[in-house]
């Protein structure tokens, strides 16, 4: 776990995230799987870890519930700040190893974290003990994962295809630690560039640093046959999602 930080977003990374989750429709597909059984989502009490931008801990409980958020980005950590305003709302900027273990949750929430792939059982653990219920969101699809729009470019990227994440981790928690529920939900990530150019140049650089390399020309006409336009120029792509939603109650 030594060198982690150095896998965190860079501030424009962070932010670029945020604005193609305003386009998609990631937390209103999945937050019902998340709160199955409760009234409004409003859980009193939240342990969000990699909370991102806190779209989802705005999602799952109301104005007042105490949240607290574990999440290195600074301008993730910024975004939720002003977004969870009205929660009582403590941040750690630390990794989910450092969690604090003094708290008591009524939900403990991960979504799309690197520690499913690392370190699931300690993961667990670590929230099992903190949390009175958990919710895991854990990528779904069998394509590649390497950046949020890779499914977009799957059959660039054929040396990417493996097991859903989601597989990996149900089989290193095992019997032992088996959620009580595993739902599984499509939904589209969709993000928007300032014109065709910066689109290219996008994919191309994620090509290039999955290994693949795809002359200029190609991408550009991919781009125009996948891409939505809009009248000043901007075009948006789309990529076909699924997330596992692992409950323990
Ligand atoms: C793909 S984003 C998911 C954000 C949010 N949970 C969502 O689903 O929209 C992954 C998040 O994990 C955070 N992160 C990265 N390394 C982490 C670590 N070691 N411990 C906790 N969070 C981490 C990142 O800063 C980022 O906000």
């Amino acid at each position: 776990m030594g060198n982690w930080r150095s896998a965190v977003w860079n501030d424009q990374a962070a932010r670029d995230y945020s604005d193609a989750l305003d386009l998609s429709d990631y937390v209103q597909r999945i937050t019902p799987y998340v709160a199955a059984g409760k009234v409004c989502h409003g859980y009193q009490s939240l342990l969000d870890i990699g909370a991102g931008d806190g779209r989802f801990a705005e999602a799952l409980t109301f104005p007042g519930a105490r949240i607290d958020a574990i999440e290195p980005s600074s301008a993730m950590r910024s975004m939720l700040q002003r977004r969870l305003k009205d929660r009582t709302l403590r941040v750690w900027d630390v990794s989910w190893s450092d969690c604090p273990d003094d708290g008591a949750y009524d939900l403990g929430f991960a979504a799309n974290i690197g520690a499913f792939k690392a370190a699931p059982v300690q993961l667990f653990t670590k929230m099992r003990k903190l949390c009175r219920s958990l919710a895991w969101v854990v990528p779904a699809q069998q394509g590649p994962s390497s950046f949020c729009l890779s499914g977009l470019v799957a059959h660039w990227l054929p040396q990417e295809r493996s097991e859903p994440v989601y597989l990996s981790v149900l089989g290193a928690l095992g019997a032992a630690h088996a959620p009580s529920s595993v739902d599984v939900e499509e939904w589209t990530y969709r993000q928007c560039f300032a014109d065709a150019g910066v689109a290219v140049d996008f994919l191309m650089e994620k090509l290039t640093a999955s290994g693949t390399t795809i002359p200029r020309t190609q991408i550009k006409e991919f781009v125009e046959e996948e891409g939505t336009f809009d009248d000043r120029g901007r075009v948006t792509l789309e990529a076909p999602k699924r997330s596992a939603i692992l409950r323990w109650i």
